[in-house]
């Protein structure tokens, strides 16, 4: 019986006479930055259009819901102080990747961000983590997302394939590297979510056909996105096991996810997404000792 079916069999039957598998939420530690410079002044991703105005109270009252849903549903949510000058600090996915007490801290792709890695620098060493930076080009939870023992790690776009080894030492877990092909989905986190533990959801059409045979592979039961989801963001999403914050509009992912006995809820995120981000770029998962 393969793990899956195991989960499925313990778990479907309490309270779900239907057989949906019954999913439990665990507490979760996220890391979020206020989107008090948000501002798009310049283009490093095709959902970018400087040319167009954008409204930074919208985007910070955005950015609010999401903060405020996670705390509502009992999770801890540290703020990490924004920077003048660096209108994306707001995605602090892209900040680190950190597992118990170690930060790998990210060195960004674009000179419009580089300025943000000093700040995440500090904010860890000052609570007493490890704390290195990437030597590699290295997008933090952008491009690395925990699934089970493994560490998905994307690669095409920002984080360097050979930054790969690095994250995989330094944290010692298995990486399993992904390449992604279609610019407008340029982090691992605008085509790919972890559910929990086991389950998974991506858009085929994101990954090489190699990575779209790894993930068949590991993740035979894994949500497949439509086209219209991944247009949507839907997989930019944050799952603490049971509930998924996630773009709204995603219509069939949202469907799947709930048959599949998650709790889909929707956020609007039409003003992030015109710098290219959602729910997931907002939010990093400290996968720390205050997570249990
Ligand atoms: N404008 C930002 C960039 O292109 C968006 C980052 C979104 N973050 C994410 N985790 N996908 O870098």
């Amino acid at each position: 019986m393969d793990l899956i079916t195991e989960l499925g069999t313990s778990t479907a039957t309490a309270g779900h006479p239907s057989g949906v598998v019954a999913r439990r939420s665990t507490v979760r530690h996220y890391l979020m930055c206020p989107p008090t410079h948000f501002d798009v002044t310049y283009s490093i991703n095709p959902w970018m259009d400087p040319g167009k105005p954008t409204d930074q109270s919208i985007a910070m009252s955005q950015w609010q819901r999401i903060h405020d849903q996670l705390v509502d549903l009992g999770h801890t949510v540290d703020l990490i102080p924004p920077l003048p000058g660096l209108p994306d600090m707001v995605f602090a996915a892209n900040g680190a990747t950190v597992y118990g007490d170690r930060a790998l801290v990210a060195r960004f792709r674009f000179p419009e961000r580089v300025a943000e890695s000093a700040g995440y620098l500090d904010w860890f060493a000052a609570r007493g983590l490890s704390v290195q930076q990437a030597t590699r080009q290295n997008e933090g939870e952008g491009d690395y997302l925990a699934a089970g023992p493994w560490l998905l790690a994307g690669n095409g776009f920002r984080t360097d394939r050979r930054a790969h080894v690095e994250t995989e030492e330094y944290f010692g877990r298995a990486v399993i590297g992904l390449t992604l092909v279609n610019d407008k989905f340029y982090h691992l986190d605008t085509a790919l979510a972890a559910l929990d533990e086991r389950t998974i959801m991506y858009y085929p059409d994101a990954f090489t056909p190699g990575s779209q045979a790894i993930l068949r592979e590991l993740f035979p039961d894994a949500i497949i996105a439509t086209a219209e989801d991944a247009e949507a963001f839907g997989l930019n999403a944050v799952s603490d096991g049971e509930h998924v914050l996630m773009p709204e509009g995603a219509a069939n992912l949202t469907a799947q996810l709930r048959n599949a006995g998650f709790e889909p809820i929707g956020m609007d995120v039409s003003e992030l997404l015109r710098a290219g981000g959602g729910v997931k770029c907002c939010t990093l998962e400290l996968h720390d000792q205050r997570a249990q």
